[in-house]
This record gives structure tokens, C-alpha cells and sequence, in this order.
């Protein structure tokens, strides 16, 4: 007789298919060939294109699928737009109404989704079943809770109107959950596009939409490809772009959307690190390994695929995943005992299998399981690399599929250097029992979600979203509802951006123009204009402009009344090299806030030559300027306080975690100023990112840069580290192209034109930094518009960190 534990060592899994009956009967009786859903109704695509959606794990057709044309995109939008006025208007409790509803209906028709999101994408029924269509309930009921609190958590935002929503297929109706709800709780309707592989269940959900009786036009299904994608960015009556797919795509949304006032938000792919110290506890890193490269067969922008392990337990670590990888079972994903099912299509398997060749080319040395993989569908074996340098294709590219490198290191420095070795930024799982070095680790890593002692976790209370090139944006938790609302004033004031009349916002430029113009201040400058010529400030010293150029300035009658240097591309590429190496992030925000009270303190001390200085170069008259130097002092008094302020969140995730939310600096900010108010404009651009961390390369105003040069004088008897405020001088044009495409700089703000504010955009798809950029003449920076937690937001981004307890 054998013993029992052989027996469990041996015994065969027999096979536990999931019942498609269901699933296959709604498409037979609601397709086989799908519409798109507009209006509320089933519509016919407008020039009659159908394809295919296949099972992949069998290559089955399930049904066909109309592709979207722009007439269907038109339809969609203009029935988004008819519908936005009045579910805006529906108010807060009626959304939340609506949003609890469909996550109830969700629940009731679970399995339907379950299995329906399984036969069209490959992914194991256990995972659909327990992981997805579960979340995405979670996603509507929380966001039923924003709904009902939008007026008083929200009271100063309003809907941005009709939002394009295109996602990808890794996770049709999780995707689908994470675009819709936020949108929907905040007032906009939408139009959502599917990929084009995962259709069935989005189409499933627009008629559970019509099962509660959603408002026609509130949400609007259009199905197709690329094409159709690139259809909707376009729409010139789409508000907003939420994207979530490939960092190509991502980019070239950047790229279209540049200048058009369309908000964006991007969640692109990643390469994301999984550390595991000497002292984790490997029986559990085995499994998170698991549910990091082995969950959705890898196809997860979050997937942990790069393991970089202590080189004290590399190799018992490689020995017990290669065990562990023997015992997965692969096949038909309706087997409820199946852990990995099909890859998506033959085009992303052809994209693994050509990558790990190259691996192994590169000579990386490739394992796989004895066992093999099934010979109908597509399928690929999960896969562990080793003898791989951190440098190889395979370690930088994002493969999205089931195989993971395995690098070395030493020391925990040398861990944080080789995680943050990649130009993405999603996510971290970091494995050890020491509480000190793992939250030590997390502030270190660049990403927007770091898991400590667990992976891929995710709530619906918690934002996520990436760093760097993995876009930008958070989807879930507060943050998340801030990309589909805006500040009530802000269309009104974004002039020909919003929907105001162009003509009446250039109007309004001029009048602001001439204000401090002598007609109004009629009393003439009280000093005769100084001749200065000021340099260029770059990490902490007075720089001569590599050109060797000066500018002229000219005071309010058009006289000469100094110089200052005519910077150029090396100049700035100089100012973001001392901005680089400036440490400040690492210094406390008391520190941060003792230094901006110091500036304060010495700017009201020299409020007599600041004061002098505004009148005689703009012409305004004593009390504008002592309002604006008063305005100014007390600015900075408001960042310092809050240095210490802006904090972050603890949110009640399930599952004994805590996660924490914590906004972090973004790094080296550019920031080019509003022409005007001259000193005051460049104090309230420049000092809220100073405040959290971030280190400053500015441009000053191109009309009034002397107020910005004579502010050095303030920095250098302040405290001011070297290198965290460099101010560059010169004209704008020439200076912005050079820091819109450097890659070193994280985020740019932007006070200028239309048009400079689009070549900003445009060129910051680049690295795809985090940009602010507005037509500068609609903000009243003297009033309360003009600082605070707007400021603060866009200079700091949300990581957040899981961290379980308990045993
Ligand atoms: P993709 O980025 O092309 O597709 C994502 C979505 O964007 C789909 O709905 C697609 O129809 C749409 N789309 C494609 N081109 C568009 C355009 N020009 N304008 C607007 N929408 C457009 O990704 P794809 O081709 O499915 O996969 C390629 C690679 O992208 C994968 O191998 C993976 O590395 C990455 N990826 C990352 C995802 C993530 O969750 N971050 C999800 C899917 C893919
Ligand atoms: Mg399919």
C-alpha cells in the first residue's frame, strides 16, 4: 500500500470543466454578430464591418464583431454628449443609484461574466471567477460611494463631459470597471472601446446597462481595432482620453492629444522588479513569484518580471520555483483546476517566443517544465531565465507573457539601483521579514504601487498607476476620481481651451496685458531704470549663458533697463544637471519649510528694492506693487506651511493590509512662468514644487525676468541647497523645446500660449513626463486660484505601498 502523502504526490488531477452552456447561449441569441451599443440601443456599424472573436485556447470562432468606424465613433459621441447634461445633473445620489444597481446586477450574472471573459480571452475560470469579476463589482460599489459623495468631497469640481475610454484585453471587464465607474460617479458619459480580441464581455455589460435602465447615451459601447481607438482619441467632443495598453500607443495618444485641452490619463506597460532578501521566507516568495509572472499567463502590465534575489539564496530560490513550475497545470481554462491557460493571439505568442530567443542568444540560460504544453490553442510553458545581465533585451523589455529573468545582488543599494535600472515605473514587490528594510526599499523604488511580502493585490480603494514611462494618472481611490472632474472656474477660464468663445479670451488677454500699463497708473516710475545685467542661476552660482548673447529688457515706456543672458540648449541642459544633483527629496519637510520661512522672512526684508524694481520696469503704481511683493511674501509663507501638510492616505484595502498612499516628488520639475504678474507669477510657479521635494529648473517670464533675477539674492541668503531653484533667462521659445524633451526631467509646468502649450505636450511623449500646462491669462494668481492643493497635486505623485499583517 502507498503511503498517503505518495499518494498525494501522484494522484491525478481528473478534469473540472466549468458549464459554457450559459455563455454560449447569450451569444447565440444576442449575436452571434454584435452591434455596436449607442444610444442605448443595438446600431448596426455604419459601413457593415464584421471579425472574428476566437477562443484562444481552441482557436474557436465565438462570434463576430462589428468594427467601428469614425460614423459609429460620431454616433457614440454625439449620444454621449446628448446624455452628459442630465446625468450630471442627476446629482450625486441618483449616480450612486445607478452605480450600486449594476454592481448588484454584476453579482447576479457573475458566473455568466465569469465565463463568458474566459471562453474570449484564455484565462483560467479560477481567475475570472474569483479574481476579476469579483473586483470588478468591488469597483462599482466603491465608486457608488464617490457618487454619493461627489458634492461635498468634490464641491469645487464639476464633470469634464464625455470621456473616451479605450482599453486592452489582459482584462476586459476589470478594465472596463476601472474606466467606467469613476467616470460615471463624476458626472461624464461615456464611450468606451474594447480590445478588439475581448469584446463579449463589455458587450455583455452594455446590456446590463439597459437591464437597469441606465440613462440612453451614458454609456456607449463601440467596438473595432486600432483604428477605431485612433478614431475616438481624435473626436474633437471627446473631453478625455483614459487610455490603458502599450507604451507605444500611450505615446502617440500623448502625442495627438497635445494642445487640444483633452485631459489624459495613460497606464502603460511595465518591467516591474520583485526583490527578495536573504531573510524572506522562500515557501512564500515561490508562491508570490506564482502570482506575479504565472498570473494571467504574465499578460499583466503590473507582472513582477524581473526577480532580483539576494546572491545568498539565488540558487535555492531558482531550485524551488523550477520544482514548483513542474507542478502548474496548464490547458483548457474552463478547467476549474487549470492555473495557466492560452495566450491572448498568435501575434503576442510570436512576440514571447522570438523574445526569449533572443534571451537565449544574448545568453541567458532558459528553463522550462518537463511537461507539454497543449497542441490546440496558444499556449506558451511557464519560463524562468537565469545568467541573465541586467542589461539584456530581456530584462528591459516588457515580454508580457509567463517568463520571468532572475538577476542578482549584494547589497540593498545595489537592489534599489538595479530595480530602478528601467524607464517604467508601475509597480514593486519587495520579499523580507525586516519591516525597517522593506518600507526603506519602498521609498526608494520608482513606482506607483509597491507591494511588501505580496503582489498583484489590488482595491478599489487604493489608486493605481505608474511612474515614469508607465504613464501617467491613477485609476481607483480619491486620485483616480481627479481625472474626469475639473475645477468648476476652469473651463471659464481656459479660455479657447474650455468652451468658451476664442475671440472673448484673447479680449480678456489684452485688457489683462495693458492693466499695469501707465494709462491706469498714471503716476510716472519713481526711480530712473537701473542698468544690470543679470546671468543666468545654475546650481546655486551666477552662470554666464554658454552663447555668450544678452537680452535687452525694456521697462513699461519701452527703455532700456538691463540685461540679462540669453540662455540656450546647453544652458538648460546645464540647469537640469544641477537640478539632477541637487539632493533635496531626502531632506525632511520641516527642513523644506524652515528654508521657504526663511525666503519669506528675507524677501519682506528687501520689499523696498522689489518694490521699486515693479514699478519701474511694469509701471504700476506703489500700492499694486506693495500688494504684489505683499502677495508674494505671504505665498511663500504658504507653501512652507504646506511642506509639512501634504500628506497622504491610509486606505481600508481588504485582506489584513494596510496600504499606504503617499505622494512622493516627482524629481526635476521645468517650469516655465507666466509672463506675468512679474514676481509673483514666479513664486507661485516655482515654490509649491520646491515645497514637496522636487528640485526646480525655471524659466522667467520673457517680458519681466529682472523680478526673477533679483530674486536669487533671496535664495542665496535663505538656505537654498544648490541646484534646487536654477532660473534660466532668455526667450521662451528657444528655451522650452530643450526641457520638454529632456529625458531627465519628470514633469513640466506650462504658463504660456495655445501654442507653446501644445509643443509642451507634444514633446513630453518623449519620456511621457507629467505635464500642467495652461494658457496662462485666465488665472488670477492673486486670488485663491492662484495656490494651493491644485499646485500641490500636480507637483507630487501617489505610490502606494500594501503592506499585510498578521501572521
Ligand atoms: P495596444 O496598446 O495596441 O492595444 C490596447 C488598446 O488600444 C486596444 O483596445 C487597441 O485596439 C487600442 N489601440 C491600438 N492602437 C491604437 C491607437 N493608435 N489609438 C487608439 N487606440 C489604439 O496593445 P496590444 O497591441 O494589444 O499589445 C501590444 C503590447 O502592449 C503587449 O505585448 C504588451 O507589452 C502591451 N500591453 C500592455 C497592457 C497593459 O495593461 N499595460 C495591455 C495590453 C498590452
Ligand atoms: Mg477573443
Amino acid at each position: 500500500m502507498p503511503k498517503i502523502a505518495e499518494l498525494f504526490e501522484t494522484m491525478e488531477y481528473g478534469p473540472a470543466p466549468e458549464a459554457a452552456d450559459e455563455a454560449r447561449a447569450w451569444i447565440a441569441a444576442r449575436g452571434p454578430r454584435f452591434g455596436h451599443y449607442i444610444g442605448g440601443a443595438w446600431r448596426e456599424p455604419a459601413d457593415g464591418e464584421f471579425f472574428a472573436t476566437l477562443d484562444p485556447s481552441n482557436e474557436e470562432q465565438l462570434g463576430e464583431i462589428a468594427r467601428g468606424s469614425t460614423v459609429d465613433v460620431d454616433r457614440a459621441v454625439a449620444a454621449a454628449r446628448a446624455a452628459q447634461a442630465a446625468w450630471g445633473d442627476l446629482g450625486g445620489h441618483g449616480r450612486a443609484r445607478y452605480l450600486y444597481a449594476i454592481a448588484r446586477h454584476l453579482q447576479k450574472h457573475s458566473r455568466l461574466f465569469a465565463t463568458l471573459e474566459t471562453l474570449d480571452n484564455g484565462k483560467p475560470i479560477r481567475e475570472s471567477r474569483d479574481i476579476d469579476i469579483p473586483l470588478v463589482a468591488r469597483h462599482f460599489y466603491h465608486h457608488a460611494g464617490w457618487a454619493q459623495l461627489m458634492e461635498s468631497e468634490l464641491a469645487d469640481c464639476e464633470p469634464l463631459g464625455v470621456a473616451g475610454q479605450i482599453i486592452p484585453w489582459n482584462f476586459p471587464l476589470l478594465m472596463l470597471a476601472w474606466k467606467i465607474a469613476p467616470a460615471l460617479a463624476t458626472g461624464n458619459t461615456v464611450v468606451l472601446k474594447p480590445a478588439e480580441f475581448t469584446s463579449l464581455t463589455a458587450l455583455r455589460f452594455a446590456e446590463l446597462c439597459r437591464e437597469i435602465d441606465l440613462p440612453p447615451g451614458v454609456v456607449n459601447i463601440v467596438t473595432g481595432d486600432g483604428r477605431t481607438g485612433a478614431a475616438i482619441v481624435a473626436h474633437p467632443d471627446v473631453d478625455k482620453i483614459a487610455f490603458t495598453g502599450s507604451t507605444e500607443v500611450g505615446r502617440i495618444i500623448r502625442e495627438t492629444t497635445a494642445g487640444t485641452g483633452k485631459k489624459i490619463s495613460l497606464e502603460l506597460g511595465g518591467k516591474s522588479p520583485f526583490l527578495v532578501f536573504d531573510d524572506a521566507d522562500l515557501d512564500s516568495v515561490v508562491e508570490g513569484v506564482v502570482d506575479a509572472i504565472w498570473f494571467n499567463q504574465g499578460q499583466v502590465c503590473c507582472a513582477g518580471s524581473r526577480i532580483l534575489a539576494h546572491e545568498g539564496i539565488a540558487d535555492a530560490l531558482a531550485d524551488r520555483l523550477r520544482a514548483r513550475m513542474e507542478t502548474l497545470r496548464m490547458g483548457a481554462p474552463l478547467d476549474k483546476s487549470v492555473d495557466i491557460g492560452a495566450i491572448i493571439a498568435p501575434v503576442q505568442l510570436q512576440k514571447i517566443e522570438s523574445l526569449v530567443e533572443e534571451g537565449r542568444e544574448e545568453g541567458a540560460t532558459v528553463w522550462q517544465p518537463s511537461w507539454s504544453v497543449p497542441r490546440d490553442g496558444w499556449f506558451y510553458p511557464p519560463t524562468l531565465c537565469t545568467d541573465v545581465s541586467p542589461a539584456a533585451k530581456i530584462a528591459q523589455v516588457e515580454i508580457f507573457g509567463p517568463v520571468v529573468v532572475q538577476m542578482t545582488f549584494r547589497t540593498p543599494a545595489e537592489a534599489v539601483a538595479l530595480a530602478n535600472n528601467t524607464r517604467y515605473g508601475l509597480a514593486a514587490s519587495v520579499w523580507t521579514e525586516n519591516v525597517n528594510l522593506a518600507l526603506d526599499i519602498a521609498s526608494q523604488i520608482k513606482a506607483g504601487t509597491v507591494w511588501i511580502n505580496c503582489t498583484n493585490v489590488f482595491d478599489a480603494a487604493s489608486g493605481f498607476g505608474g511612474y515614469r514611462e508607465s504613464g501617467f494618472g491613477r485609476e481607483g481611490g480619491r486620485e483616480g476620481l481627479r481625472e474626469y472632474v475639473r475645477r468648476r472656474s476652469e473651463a471659464a477660464e481656459s479660455g479657447p481651451r474650455g468652451n468658451s468663445d476664442p475671440a472673448q479670451g484673447d479680449e480678456q488677454a489684452d485688457a489683462r496685458a495693458q492693466a499695469p500699463a501707465p494709462a491706469q497708473a498714471p503716476a510716472p516710475a519713481p526711480l530712473p531704470a537701473i542698468d544690470r545685467t543679470a546671468k543666468l542661476y545654475i546650481g546655486g552660482r551666477q552662470a554666464r549663458p554658454d552663447g555668450g548673447y544678452s537680452l535687452k529688457v525694456l521697462d513699461h515706456q519701452g527703455r532700456a533697463a538691463g540685461e540679462v543672458a540669453r540662455g540656450n540648449r546647453k544652458d538648460a541642459r546645464n540647469a537640469v544637471e544641477a537640478a539632477l544633483a541637487a539632493s533635496w527629496a531626502g531632506t525632511t519637510a520641516h527642513l523644506r519649510a524652515q528654508i521657504l520661512y526663511y525666503a519669506g522672512e528675507n524677501l519682506d526684508a528687501r520689499r523696498a528694492a522689489f518694490e521699486d524694481r515693479l514699478r519701474a520696469l511694469t509701471g504700476c503704481d506703489a500700492e499694486a506693487a506693495g500688494r504684489e511683493v505683499e502677495a508674494s511674501v505671504r505665498r511663500l509663507f504658504t507653501y512652507a506651511a504646506w511642506a509639512d501638510k501634504w500628506d497622504g492616505a491610509v486606505h481600508r484595502t481588504p485582506f489584513r493590509n494596510v496600504t499606504l498612499a503617499m505622494p512622493e516628488p516627482l524629481g526635476v520639475m521645468a517650469v516655465i512662468c507666466p509672463p506675468e504678474p512679474a514676481l509673483l507669477g514666479f513664486i507661485s510657479s516655482v515654490v509649491p514644487s520646491v515645497a514637496l521635494g522636487n528640485s526646480v529648473v525655471a524659466v522667467a517670464s520673457e517680458r519681466w525676468p529682472l523680478l526673477a533675477t533679483d530674486f536669487y539674492q533671496v535664495i542665496e541668503t535663505s538656505d537654498v541647497p544648490p541646484g534646487v531653484i536654477n532660473i534660466l533667462t532668455g526667450v521662451e521659445e528657444e528655451l522650452r523645446p530643450t526641457l520638454a524633451g529632456h529625458d531627465a526631467v519628470d514633469g513640466m509646468w506650462y504658463f504660456g500660449t495655445d501654442e507653446g502649450a501644445a509643443d509642451v505636450e507634444r514633446r513630453s511623449a518623449s519620456n511621457l513626463k507629467r505635464t500642467w500646462v495652461e494658457a496662462a491669462r485666465g488665472r488670477d494668481w492673486f486670488g485663491p486660484g492662484g495656490e494651493g492643493r491644485e499646485f500641490l497635486r500636480h507637483a507630487s505623485q501617489i505610490k502606494n505601498i500594501w503592506v499585510p499583517y498578521g501572521e
